[in-house]
């Protein structure tokens, strides 16, 4: 049996993750760590919540030691778009708490650390289509810096300490649950909620802009199986590369369409339009299918009639 403690919950992916989590592992061995905001309803109801930063070594090593936590997934992080209006605080959050995580684990012997990587990894000079596992990882954002110095921190306590220390490069994470807040493929996600509001965008990159996305349903399978994943079976550690769809604004633009003609588009690109051309268009997850089965469900159109449904009923309901 683990115990196990999501630093992030509040985030857009740790919100959900912890509720898949407590269905696969149990409600009282998932301890959700939120940093400052209020916890949500479903993840009070669900399990056991408590106030962690992994900057503050001393409150998260009494959490550790209080739910006798042996695997820590790290979900806490600053992106691209805020990271590149604060980079102090981006190092801070990005390194300083994951080097507090991984000495934490090492110390107490835990089973497994979860480190999310990112395509941010990538930059310029990285090739841009069909990206390969093993490549240049020269990024020009400081969340690209923080993320390649994590996988390199990450598969040096493998090396060095045996301990399991596995991660994932996630693409864009599209989903309807928690906003995910400050990184440049927010976009395709506020897209769909403008979609439901107002009938039109105006987005921060151009209509040609082509990114790797992953639908959240995904991006949980994707966390969960390489968790469970024969560590024997894994030939990269902190920085598989994973891939489900890809696409430009014009495409979520069509598909969105589909279900509400009416919608309007325009584009006023931003400081984030840089960081998206520095990103791949697709990445290449063979590693990630063979060394540990990776295969995404959802591509465009599916998630679009799902996003739409989904908020569509929250608007319904005054939500948002
Ligand atoms: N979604 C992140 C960002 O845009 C990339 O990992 O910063």
């Amino acid at each position: 049996m683990k115990n196990i403690l999501v630093v992030g919950s509040a985030g857009q992916i740790g919100s959900e993750l912890v509720l898949d989590l407590r269905k696969h592992y149990g409600g009282d061995r998932v301890v959700a760590g939120i940093r400052k905001t209020k916890p949500s309803e479903k993840l009070l109801e669900t399990g056991p919540c408590e106030v962690v930063d992994a900057l503050d070594v001393k409150a998260l090593t009494e959490v550790v030691d209080k739910y006798k936590i042996d695997v820590i997934i790290n979900m806490a992080a600053i992106l691209s778009g805020t990271g590149e209006k604060n980079p102090m605080l981006a190092w801070d959050v990005n390194m300083n708490g994951l080097i507090n995580i991984l000495e934490l684990a090492r110390e107490r012997k835990m089973k497994q650390v979860l480190v999310p990587s990112s395509i941010a990894v990538f930059g310029p000079t990285t090739p841009i289509e069909n990206t390969p596992q093993e490549t240049i990882l020269k990024p020009t954002t400081i969340y690209g810096v923080t993320k390649v110095a994590g996988e390199l921190l990450g598969d040096y306590y493998v090396k060095k300490y045996g301990l399991d220390v596995r991660g994932l490069r996630y693409p864009g994470i599209i989903s309807h649950e928690t906003l995910p807040g400050g990184g440049t493929t927010d976009y395709a996600v506020a897209i769909y909620y403008e979609a439901i509001k107002q009938k039109k965008y105006t987005c921060f990159v151009n209509e040609g802009t082509r990114l790797p996305m992953m639908y959240m349903p995904d991006c949980l399978k994707a966390t969960i199986d390489l968790m469970e994943a024969d560590f024997d079976k894994l030939n990269y550690h902190c920085d598989y590369n994973v891939g489900a769809m890809d696409f430009t604004v014009g495409d979520m633009v069509e598909s969105i369409r589909k279900h509400i003609p009416e919608f309007e588009i325009s584009y006023e690109p931003d400081f984030r339009q840089a960081i998206a051309d520095s990103w791949p268009n697709s990445v290449d997850d063979s590693a990630a299918r063979k060394d540990w089965g990776w295969q995404p469900e959802y591509d465009l159109d599916a998630m679009t009639g799902d996003m739409l449904k989904a908020i569509g009923e929250k608007h319904k309901k005054g939500l948002i």
